[in-house]
């Protein structure tokens, strides 16, 4: 294994163990983790690999196999920055129960995609070191610390799915996570013997206000749901009595989060009867509420949905936080082709840089390599 040969050439001796926590797509509920709502993501077959051994004293050495030079050399927690925040705020967060570290990480996952890198990084260290020292710690458990040290550490809101994907997913399976409870079922996605692959259209596209624009949309979630006299919108039953209280942007918000909710459970209802070949329409009318409710897709994202869809797709969707990153497309294996021409037609017609397509088959969430 790679990392572990970098582990060695790096630090002279074999890591004591070896974690692998993957990154995910999000098949459905987008910008309903936050507002305790449902959500449906499965996880992608790329991840990051962490060695690790442990320190006798409290320094940190870090070495990652995409950040070229020397390892990093920490003694103290503030002195991380870039990537290192990811894993510092993982140890910082577990405080006296770990001292210093030795660690390599190795990521394959599509940069800048949207797919996730941060939370699989945060969830294969915490998951290593969850082993290392013994802590206990369930995979729920080392998906809130992964998503306590994004929130606290690195400074970005975020829900808890990235990271609950990265840590419970199964091979073959979506997981159906509901965030106030954190209550989780695994659902059979079986796709190919339904003649279906699901396409990752990468758009290769990151708009730069994206950090912002998320903690606006959370804000504006947070203010709907106080003036509604609820602790959060997914308390929401009666919607028209809702929108009838709420005005502008909470109003489309508001919107936005209790439908996509619903969407969710539609899903999850559909790929239990057996009838993932139907799901289609409902990939299709979340990207319309994210597009025109939640104002969070981008003319590239928009451009690959519909070309998507033109060229024979069953249902398309932009997939995570939005503002670039990637789409999903539920596409009959015979149309592979015709979408992928129709998306890169539409993308070359606007002087969009030409997509990156990727095949995502459900894998296996965090576990232990060696
Ligand atoms: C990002 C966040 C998640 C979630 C999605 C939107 O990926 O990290 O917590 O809010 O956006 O569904």
């Amino acid at each position: 294994m790679r990392v572990v040969e970098a582990f060695r050439g790096a630090f002279g001796a074999d890591p004591e163990t070896v974690w692998h926590a993957p990154g995910r797509v999000n098949l459905i509920g987008e910008h309903t983790d936050y507002n305790d709502g449902f959500v449906l993501p499965f996880a992608v077959p790329w991840g990051v690999t962490t060695a690790v051994s442990r320190r006798a004293d409290s320094t940190i050495r870090l070495l990652s196999l995409q950040a070229p030079g020397d390892p990093l050399t920490l003694t103290s927690h503030d002195q991380a920055t870039g990537w290192s925040r990811y894993v510092v705020g993982v140890l910082d967060l577990l405080g006296d129960r770990v001292r210093g570290a030795d660690i390599a990480v190795d990521g394959d996952i599509p940069q800048g995609a949207g797919l996730s890198s941060s939370a699989a990084l945060e969830v294969s260290v915490a998951s290593a070191l969850n082993d290392l020292y013994d802590l206990g710690m369930t995979p729920m458990e080392v998906a809130l610390l992964g998503q306590k040290a994004e929130n606290d550490f690195v400074g970005m809101p975020c829900g808890i799915m990235d990271q609950a994907a990265s840590a419970l997913c199964e091979e073959g399976k979506a997981l159906f996570l509901d965030c106030r409870s954190l209550g989780s079922r695994t659902i059979p996605l079986d796709l190919a013997s339904h003649g279906l692959r699901i396409l990752i259209i990468d758009t290769q596209v990151h708009h730069e206000h994206a950090g912002g624009e998320y903690a606006k949309r959370r804000a504006e979630c947070e203010s709907a749901a106080r003036k509604l006299g609820v602790p959060a919108l997914r308390d929401v039953t009666d919607l028209a009595g809702a929108l009838d209280l709420l005005q502008g942007v909470e109003r489309r918000r508001t919107m936005h989060v209790v439908t996509e909710n619903h969407r969710v459970e539609a899903l999850v209802g559909l790929l239990r009867a057996g009838a993932v070949t139907e799901i289609g329409a409902l990939l299709n009318a979340s990207h319309l509420s994210l597009r025109d409710q939640y104002e969070v897709s981008s003319p590239e994202l928009d451009v690959a949905v519909e070309a998507a869809v033109r060229g024979g797709a069953r249902g398309a969707r932009m997939t995570g936080g939005g503002f670039g990153g990637s789409a999903i497309a539920l596409v009959a294996e015979d149309r592979l082709r015709s979408v992928q021409d129709s998306v890169t037609s539409a993308y070359a017609e606007r002087g969009f840089q030409p997509p990156r397509f990727l095949p995502a088959t459900p894998a296996r969430g965090a576990h232990r390599l060696s």
